[in-house]
């Protein structure tokens, strides 16, 4: 189905069970550890082997030798394989640099080859011996150092600069001019779960266990690299202990677990270590930003400017931070670019809210300094400066933007009117202040598909390709069929996570929620056709409730429908591009710090986010997604910082011990609210997702909540001590 807005009346209206809090149907599985994650599938794999990742000690440069006599002789070793032995074609969709590097290093930690042995010990003990002789050249490692090369450049097939009317003159022109430049640096997504696969063969079958995001992007992946056909590839990944975007894409573990079976006949599993993940795979790179902003001498903006600069590895993409931007606020003169320098750094690629998440940052402290020199509430500036079309793209109105009612809303809820000049108020030591933050997302939509079969004992199963990466995907799909179908959450299985399944949007950009559920929701009017012909009841008259179809006075049990046998139906969203509406989400961002006044150390101390993103599928998953996002944001604006050691080219903090995510003690207390709204014009369940939008602005809300406690305004997040003192 092409879905064509607006929509009217569903049986997803009556909200029985979608809008409903549910708690997960998977939690009891993952709480007693019965849930498959990647690397736990060793159980009926006989004869399953242990690879270990031989890693690239320098960042750029050759390898001239790679000798493996010692490792392949270590005991339990059953064969050492490196670039040497592989014929891969050309990397996983979505990277840049090659999943296994050599002779060439493209950069530190990537992978180079693997060893193979009967454990994990065995395997681990005999990478250590392979000895790799290297002619290493120079890199770039500085952002500083490659920022005057830096060129506009496009993210993600995005453009590099847009224009809307005359920048340069208009800002020239305003009463009120504001120009600075903020930093952000390069994160790790740093999830629970590292990267693992398990690959087996049979014949010239690939079964894979892997932990992604995206399975019939990982299937074609691995086909196209391995070079084979299509359906010669099964990925599976059922369970994810988080992704943030790392695991969008094949990895290192995957293919290699992949040629190591191919090559001994038996499954093999690689589980990358944590101490590999921050230079193997993929990151956050760092920024620089700089917001020029002019305004009437009342505040309404008549010029916008952002630009970023970042780093990459030749051929990547930039961290796109002046994506939001070209919708965020008004303003009739407009530019924003991004540029980017090559750096030999590991490669930067999406990780949660890819640009958005620090461009935010940036805008949403510039906003704080602006509403200041204006002698205007910081709310009253993001008010005065709302737009209900998209400032970029004027013939398009925003289908649901609900940002002012979110601003407002959290004003009222937080206290905001309590809020006291900067530096001024105290409680013993601490010096406490607030601050706010407008929170940005676009709503992406992607096609999406499902199967759904009613089975003979009336329970409904749903099958359908889509991930849950600790999101609550396999909760939002029961609540969906149970609502379409007239049955409880608890008669319905959901099976995901199959490349054997229905293709359907994957996890990522938060589009998964509301396009996987389209997607389902389609498959469900299939089936309840399907089931009123079985039936012989009208169908367009037919209600499912309570386990029962009813039309005008006639009431069937669902069970009648299968007297024969189950019944199946397929169903499949497509989105085209909207000519009339922009989708988006929004909210606000309150934050409430303390900084102590002898040690500079920052604690925040309450946090509350309001939020509109349409129908809220389940406010208790929805929540879950808010408030980890906004836990996420608290390591931006005062931890998280990959630290790049420019001798090696690597960054040096490549572990959780020194990578600072926060912790339960760092945050106290966190509130979301959700605004009661659907959106009738985005998709057939009226709803989008929250799981970027709630990072969106939390470390701008944090920053400005230190200078309203310290007076002191800082410009680069992370704010550590030595900065606040
Ligand atoms: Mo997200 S960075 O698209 O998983």
């Amino acid at each position: 189905m092409k879905f064509d807005a607006p929509m009217g009346d569903t049986p997803i209206d009556t909200g029985r069970v979608v809008g409903r809090p549910h708690a997960r149907v998977d939690g009891p599985l993952k709480t007693t550890g019965r849930a498959t994650y990647a690397a736990e599938w060793h159980d009926g794999l006989p004869g399953l082997l242990h690879g270990f990742i031989i890693p690239a000690t320098i960042a750029k440069g050759t390898v001239t030798a790679i000798d493996t006599a010692k490792a392949k002789s270590a005991a339990g070793v059953v064969d050492v394989l490196t670039f040497e032995n592989f014929d891969i074609n050309g990397t996983a969709n979505g990277k840049t640099v090659k999943l296994v590097g050599g002779p060439q290093v493209q950069h530190y930690h990537q992978a180079l080859g693997v060893v193979i042995a009967e454990t994990f010990e065995a395997a681990r003990g005999a990478a250590a011996l392979v000895e790799v002789d290297y002619e290493a050249e120079a890199g770039a490692f500085s952002l500083d150092g490659v920022r005057a090369d830096a060129k506009v450049c496009g993210a993600f097939g995005g453009p590099g600069e847009t224009r809307v009317g005359d920048f340069e003159a208009a800002f020239e022109a305003a009463e009120v001019q504001f120009d600075q430049e903020y930093r952000t640096a390069a994160h790790s997504p740093a999830m629970i779960e590292p990267f693992a696969s398990i690959a087996q063969w049979e014949g010239d079958g690939l079964t894979l266990w892997t932990a992604n995001q995206m399975i019939a992007t990982t299937r074609s992946s691995m086909a196209s690299m391995l070079q084979i056909d299509e359906s010669r590839v099964r990925v599976l990944s059922p369970y994810i202990g988080g992704g943030f975007g790392a695991k969008l894409w094949a990895h290192a573990d995957a293919i290699l677990a992949a040629l190591a079976a191919r090559k001994t006949g038996r499954p093999v599993k690689v589980v990358m270590p944590r101490g590999l993940i921050f230079n193997n795979t993929i990151n956050r790179p760092e920024t620089i930003q700089r917001l020029r902003i002019g305004t009437r001498a009342d505040g309404k903006i008549e010029a916008f400017g952002h630009e970023g600069w970042s780093g990459n590895v030749e051929g990547g993409n930039p961290e796109s931070t002046v994506l939001s931007s070209r919708s965020v606020y008004a303003g009739p003169n407009r530019l924003m670019a991004d540029h980017m320098g090559h750096l030999d750094l590991p490669e930067g690629n999406a990780m949660r809210a890819p640009g958005d998440a620090v461009g935010s940052i940036a805008v949403e402290i510039a906003m704080d300094e602006l509403a200041e020199k204006l002698g205007l509430d910081p709310i009253e500036l993001r008010v005065m400066n709302d737009s209900q079309v998209d400032p970029s793209q004027p013939k398009k109105t925003f289908s649901n933007r609900h940002l002012v009612r979110c601003l407002q809303d959290g004003a009222e809820r937080f206290g905001w009117s309590g809020r006291q000049a900067p530096g001024t108020r105290r409680e013993g030591k601490w010096l406490v202040g607030m601050g706010v933050a407008t929170a940005y997302r676009a709503a992406l939509r992607s096609a999406s598909g499902a199967a759904v079969r009613l089975e003979t004992n009336g329970r409904i199963t749903v099958e359908t390709d889509m991930t849950d990466i600790g999101t609550g995907s396999y909760t939002i799909l029961a609540q969906t069929a149970g609502e379409m179908l007239g049955v409880p959450v608890d008669r319905v299985d959901v099976r995901l996570g199959d490349s054997a399944f229905p293709k359907s949007a994957g996890s990522g950009g938060q589009w998964g929620a509301s396009s996987s559920t389209s997607g389902l929701y389609v498959a469900c009017v299939n089936l309840r056709r399907e089931i009123a012909q079985r039936l012989s009841l009208d169908e367009e008259r037919a209600e499912f409730e309570d386990g029962e179809v009813r039309s005008g006075n006639r009431v069937c049990s669902l069970l009648d429908a299968v007297a024969d046998g189950p019944v199946s139906a397929e169903g499949k969203i497509d989105f085209g591009q909207s000519d009339t509406h922009a989708f988006g989400t929004f909210g606000a961002h309150f934050v409430e710090v303390g900084v102590d006044s002898y040690t500079g150390e920052v604690r925040v101390r309450r946090m509350l986010a309001v939020c509109s993103a349409g129908r809220i599928l389940n406010p208790v998953s929805a929540r879950s997604q808010v408030i980890g996002a906004m836990t996420m944001g608290v390591g931006a604006a005062l931890s998280e910082k990959l630290v790049v050691d420019e001798r090696y080219g690597c960054f040096i903090n490549h572990d959780l011990a020194f990578y600072e995510v926060p912790v339960h003690a760092d945050i106290p207390h966190q509130d979301c609210v959700f605004l009661d709204d659907v959106d009738p014009h985005g998709n057939p369940m009226k709803a989008h997702g929250v799981g970027e939008l709630g990072l969106c602005g939390v470390g701008g809300a944090i920053a400005n909540a230190v200078y309203n406690a310290t007076g002191h305004r800082l410009r680069k997040v992370p704010m550590v001590v030595e900065d606040i003192l």
